[in-house]
C-alpha cells in the first residue's frame, strides 16, 4: 500500500485569512465558480436514465443528507473553529461532498435548507468533468477538473453528442477513479476511510473485477434520448449501506453443534462460520468509524424459554472492541459540542457479549471516535473481508431448567450504519441507526433426559 502525504500543499497554494486562524488549501480552491458546472437536471433532460437513477443514489445527497449536516454544521466545523488544527476541515469535508462549493471556494456553504448549488452533491459534472488524479494513489478528492463543454467518460469512439464534446479516458472504467473520494488519509497519517485500498489488496481487483462492475452494473438503455440504446449500458445506482436489498445476504452464516443430544447441565458448542459472497471490499466499509456488525444467538427451548448465548472469546488483542459492551466511549464529541467534563456515551449499544465485527478509532487520548478528522490511531480490524470466511464459538451451558425436546438456535446478522447510542444522542434520524437483518440460521438439538 503506497502512503504518501497529501500533497496538494506543494501546488501553488492559495492563503484565505479568516479571523482566527491561516489555512492554506490547494490551487483549486476557490479558482472556479457555480456557473462554470451545469446541473444534473440540465444533463438529465437528454440523459433521462441516468438522471433518475442518480436522483435515489447517495451521490446526490452527499452534502444534504441529514446525517451528513448533522456531522459536518454541528461536529465538524464547531471543532474547527474550537481548535485551528482542524481549520481546514470545513473546506475539505466539501471536496467531497459537495465539489462544486469546495472549487467556487464557499466555506461554509449555506445548509441545505437553503437549496444552493452546493446541494448539488455529487454531480454528474463532478464526475465526467474528472481526467485523473494527481499522484500514484487515488484518495483525498486529488482530482484533476477541467470544467466545459467537453466530458470524460469511457466509451469507444463513435459515440456523440449534439450538446457537449466527448473524450474518452481510461479512468472512468476503472475502481481508482472510485478511490479518488473513497480513500481518506487524515491529518494524524490515518487511512480512515480505505474501501479502494481494501479493494486493491483483495481477490476482485485481481481478477479484473471493478467497483464498476457491481455498483454501476450494465444492462440494455438508451444513454440519451437522441442516444443509442446499448446492451452495456451502465446503470448509475452507486447502491451501497443505505439499501437494504444490497445489504441483505452479503453474508452467509451457517451453524453446526459438536453434538446433537445433550442433557441439561451439559455443555454444546455451536460453531458459526461466516462467509462473505458479496463485497469487493471488507464489511463493513466506508464510514468505518460508524458502523457495526453483530451476530446475535440465542437459544429457545419448546416452552419458549429464550436464553442469549454470549460468544466465546478467541484472546486475541484488543478483542473487547469487538464484543458487545456498556462502557462509555466517544467522548470527544463533548470536545466539538462545547460540553465540558463530558462522561460519554454508551459504546455499543448491542446485546452484551455480542461478537461485533468492527475497527475501532481512537481520539488523541484513547477514546473511542467516530469523529475521522479526530482519529489518531486504529485499532483491532475484525471486519470480514472479501470472500474470507470467520469462524465464531458459542458455547452454552444446558439449563437445568431447561424444557426436554427440541432446542431450537437462532444465529442473527445484525447491521446499523451509525451506533444507536451515538445516533440517539446528536438525534440523527432513525433511519441511520435502523437495525438491517444481513442474515439469519438457525438448527434443532435434542435434549434428552
Ligand atoms: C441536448 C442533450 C444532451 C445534454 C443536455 C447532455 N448530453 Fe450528454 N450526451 C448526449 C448524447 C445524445 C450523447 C451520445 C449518447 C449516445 O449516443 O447514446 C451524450 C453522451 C454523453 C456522454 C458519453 C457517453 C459515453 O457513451 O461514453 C457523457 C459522459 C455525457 N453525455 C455526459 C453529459 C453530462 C455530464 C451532461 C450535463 C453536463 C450532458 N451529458 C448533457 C446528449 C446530451
Ligand atoms: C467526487 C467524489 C466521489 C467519487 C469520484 C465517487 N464517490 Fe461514491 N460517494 C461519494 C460521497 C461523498 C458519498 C457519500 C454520500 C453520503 O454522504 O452518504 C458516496 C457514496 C457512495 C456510495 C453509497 C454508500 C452508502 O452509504 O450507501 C456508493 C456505493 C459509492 N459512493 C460508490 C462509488 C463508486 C463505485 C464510485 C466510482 C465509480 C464512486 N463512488 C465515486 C463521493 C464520491
Ligand atoms: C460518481 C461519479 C459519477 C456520477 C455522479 C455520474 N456519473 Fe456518469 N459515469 C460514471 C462512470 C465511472 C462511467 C463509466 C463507467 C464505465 O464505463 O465503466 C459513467 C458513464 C456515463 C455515461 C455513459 C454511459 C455508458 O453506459 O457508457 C453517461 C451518458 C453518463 N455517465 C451520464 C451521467 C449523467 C447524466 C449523470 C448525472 C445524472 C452522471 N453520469 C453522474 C461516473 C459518474
Ligand atoms: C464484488 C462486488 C463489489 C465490488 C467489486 C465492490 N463493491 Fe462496494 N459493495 C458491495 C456490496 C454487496 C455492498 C453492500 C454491503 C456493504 O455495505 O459493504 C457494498 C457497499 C459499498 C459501499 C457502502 C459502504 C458503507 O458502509 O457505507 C461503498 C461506499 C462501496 N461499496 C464502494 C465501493 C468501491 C469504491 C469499490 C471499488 C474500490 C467497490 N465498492 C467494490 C459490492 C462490491
Ligand atoms: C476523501 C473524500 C471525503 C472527505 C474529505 C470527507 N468525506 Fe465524508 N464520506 C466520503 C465518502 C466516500 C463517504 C461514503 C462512505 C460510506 O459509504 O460509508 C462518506 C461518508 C460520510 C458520512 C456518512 C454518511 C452516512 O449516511 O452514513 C458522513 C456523516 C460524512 N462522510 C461526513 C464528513 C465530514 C463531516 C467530513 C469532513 C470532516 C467528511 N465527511 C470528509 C468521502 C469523504
Amino acid at each position: 500500500m503506497v502512503r504518501k502525504k497529501i500533497i496538494f500543499l506543494s501546488i501553488s497554494a492559495v492563503i484565505i485569512f479568516t479571523a482566527s486562524t491561516i489555512v492554506i488549501l490547494d490551487e483549486r480552491y476557490g479558482k472556479f465558480q457555480y456557473d462554470d458546472f451545469e446541473k444534473p437536471a440540465y444533463c438529465g433532460s437528454c440523459h433521462t436514465h441516468f438522471y433518475q437513477q442518480w436522483k435515489q443514489a447517495m451521490m446526490s445527497q452527499a452534502y444534504t443528507h441529514h446525517w451528513d449536516e448533522i456531522e459536518y454544521f454541528d461536529l465538524a466545523v464547531p471543532h474547527a473553529d474550537i481548535n485551528p488544527q482542524y481549520s481546514l476541515l470545513k473546506a475539505e469535508c466539501n471536496g467531497c461532498h459537495s465539489p462544486l462549493s469546495y472549487l467556487a471556494g464557499d466555506t461554509p456553504p449555506p445548509r441545505p435548507e437553503k437549496n444552493s448549488r452546493a446541494n448539488e452533491s455529487v454531480s454528474c459534472d463532478v464526475c465526467h468533468l474528472i481526467t485523473g488524479y494527481e499522484g500514484d494513489t487515488p484518495y483525498n478528492f486529488n482530482y484533476i477538473i477541467q470544467p466545459g463543454k467537453t466530458k470524460f467518460s469511457s466509451r469507444l469512439p463513435g459515440v456523440e453528442s449534439p450538446n457537449h464534446k466527448i473524450e474518452v479516458t481510461d479512468i472512468h472504467h476503472k475502481g481508482d477513479f472510485c478511490g479518488i473520494c473513497h480513500n481518506e488519509k487524515n491529518g494524524f497519517d490515518i487511512w480512515v476511510k480505505s474501501t479502494h485500498l481494501e479493494w486493491k489488496e483483495g481477490p476482485y481487483y485481481k481478477e479484473g473485477v471493478q467497483c464498476q462492475d457491481c455498483h454501476m452494473p450494465k444492462t440494455e438503455f438508451s444513454t440519451a434520448l437522441m442516444g443509442k440504446i446499448f446492451a452495456d449500458a451502465r446503470l448509475h445506482l452507486f447502491n451501497g449501506a443505505h439499501d437494504n436489498g444490497k445489504l441483505r445476504g452479503t453474508i452467509e452464516i451457517k451453524i453446526y453443534p459438536d453434538i446433537d443430544e445433550a442433557e441439561p447441565g451439559e455443555k454444546v458448542k455451536f460453531t458459526i462460520t461466516l462467509f462473505n459472497q458479496k463485497t469487493g471490499h471488507k464489511f463493513p466499509t466506508g464510514s468505518v468509524e460508524d458502523r457495526i456488525v453483530w451476530l446475535h444467538l440465542e437459544a429457545i427451548d419448546e416452552k419458549g424459554n429464550v436464553y442469549h448465548l454470549p460468544v466465546d472469546k478467541k484472546g486475541f488483542e484488543g478483542e473487547k472492541w469487538t464484543i458487545g459492551s456498556n462502557d462509555l466511549e466517544y467522548q470527544d464529541i463533548g470536545i466539538a459540542k462545547g460540553i465540558s467534563n463530558f462522561a460519554g456515551i454508551q459504546r455499543d449499544g448491542v446485546p452484551i457479549g455480542d461478537r461485533i465485527f468492527r475497527m475501532p478509532y481512537f481520539d488523541p487520548n484513547g477514546n473511542m471516535t467516530i469523529l475521522q478528522w479526530n482519529t489518531k490511531s486504529l485499532g483491532v480490524d475484525y471486519r470480514i473481508g472479501p470472500r474470507e470466511t470467520i469462524t465464531e464459538t458459542y458455547s452454552f451451558n444446558i439449563p437445568d431448567k431447561v424444557e426436554i425436546g427440541k432446542l431450537r438456535i437462532i444465529a442473527t446478522l445484525n447491521y446499523q450504519k451509525l451506533v444507536k447510542p451515538v445516533a440517539d444522542f446528536l438525534n440523527v434520524p432513525d433511519d441511520e441507526s435502523e437495525i438491517v437483518k444481513i442474515n439469519e440460521q438457525s438448527i434443532e438439538i435434542e435434549i434428552v433426559d
